[in-house]
């Protein structure tokens, strides 16, 4: 009879644990897909703030140098899908607490996986980075310190990389007996050339911020207390021009560069036609003409 008991109770707190599971899952979602997704939300291992037009996404593990386990990268991917969903979010920068950017993927998650695993982690940080890098608005990694591995390989998923002096940038996975694994066998190459990136990574050497700039790795080396007021002047630079023109140039160069030269200038045609149904391209147009200022509305 005890035994009973005793088993109906535990079954009735699982259904109970699963029942507020899933008000908890429909109110993250609903946290995230409601009213413009303005709230700042809470998370673990990031930080989600936005400032006007721009939004700052700090990867948050410093004891662990940033490092990317899965939980924190699901959270970027949720982080993302909030941005992507708020029409006031114009520009975001990405960056990371203390003194990484993000030391790479978190070695002690991986270390233990088998084929199946790994390719798993690798799929999932690879889906997140694309989703990073596919977004309708800029994003500007400013790197403030190391830049390993996945940590490279997410500055190389934005569309910028301003660093700090103190900043440095490696691929160092074949010293530890594994390829990249979240694009940088892809996107260092096309960063900094063939050459270039062949030699980074077969070498697993680390290089400074002075070396990324000399490759083109990064756009500009800032002091480091200065880094984060100079991305966010750049930021708002960006977020005060007409946000569907800046969100169809970045679909134009992604698009492009994959392509051959025909069908990407037939692509830049084609959303260059599209900024003359926007509000936007009308009121830039006429201000200049009326020697005004412009006010653009992201329509
Ligand atoms: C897990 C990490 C980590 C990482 C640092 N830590 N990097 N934990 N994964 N990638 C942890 C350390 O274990 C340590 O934890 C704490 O952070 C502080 O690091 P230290 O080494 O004590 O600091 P320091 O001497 O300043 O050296 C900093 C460092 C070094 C140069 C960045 O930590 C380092 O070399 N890290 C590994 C860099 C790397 O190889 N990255 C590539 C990973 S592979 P404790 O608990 O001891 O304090 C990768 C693949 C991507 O990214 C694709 C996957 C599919």
């Amino acid at each position: 009879m005890l035994r009973y008991i005793i088993r109906n109770e535990v079954k009735t707190s699982i259904i109970f644990k699963c029942i507020c599971d899933i008000i908890n899952n429909t109110l993250l979602m609903l946290l995230l897909k409601g009213l413009g997704g303005r709230s700042n939300m809470e998370f673990k291992n990031i930080i989600l703030e936005k400032d006007g037009n721009v939004a700052l996404l700090t990867i948050n593990r410093p004891k662990a140098m940033n490092a990317l386990n899965s939980e924190t990268l699901k959270e970027i991917d949720m982080a993302i899908d909030n941005i992507a969903e708020d029409e006031n979010v114009y520009a975001v920068i990405l960056t990371g607490a203390g003194k990484a950017f993000v030391a790479g993927a978190d070695i002690t998650e991986m270390k233990d996986l088998n084929t199946v695993e790994g390719r798993k982690f690798g799929v999932l940080g690879n889906k997140v980075f694309r989703k990073l890098e596919k977004l309708d608005k800029p994003v500007i990694a400013a790197v403030n310190g190391f830049a390993l591995g996945g940590g490279c390989e997410l500055s190389l998923s934005c569309d910028i990389r301003i660093a700090s002096s103190k900043a440095k940038f490696g691929q160092p996975e074949v010293g530890l007996g594994i390829t990249p694994g979240f694009g940088g066998t892809q996107r260092l190459a096309r960063v900094v050339g063939v050459g270039m990136a062949k030699q980074l990574i077969y070498t697993a050497q680390i290089i400074n911020a002075e070396e990324a700039l000399r490759i083109g790795l990064v756009n500009k080396v800032v002091e480091p207390d200065k880094l984060l007021e100079e991305v966010k002047n750049l930021a708002n630079t960006i977020a005060a021009n007409a946000p569907v023109a800046v969100r169809l140039c970045k679909a134009a160069i992604n698009q492009g560069i994959q392509c051959d030269i025909d069908t990407a200038v037939a692509y830049e045609a084609e959303v260059f036609g599209e900024c003359f149904a926007t509000e936007d391209q009308k009121e830039g147009m006429t201000a200049f003409v009326e020697k005004r200022d412009k006010t653009f509305k992201n329509k």
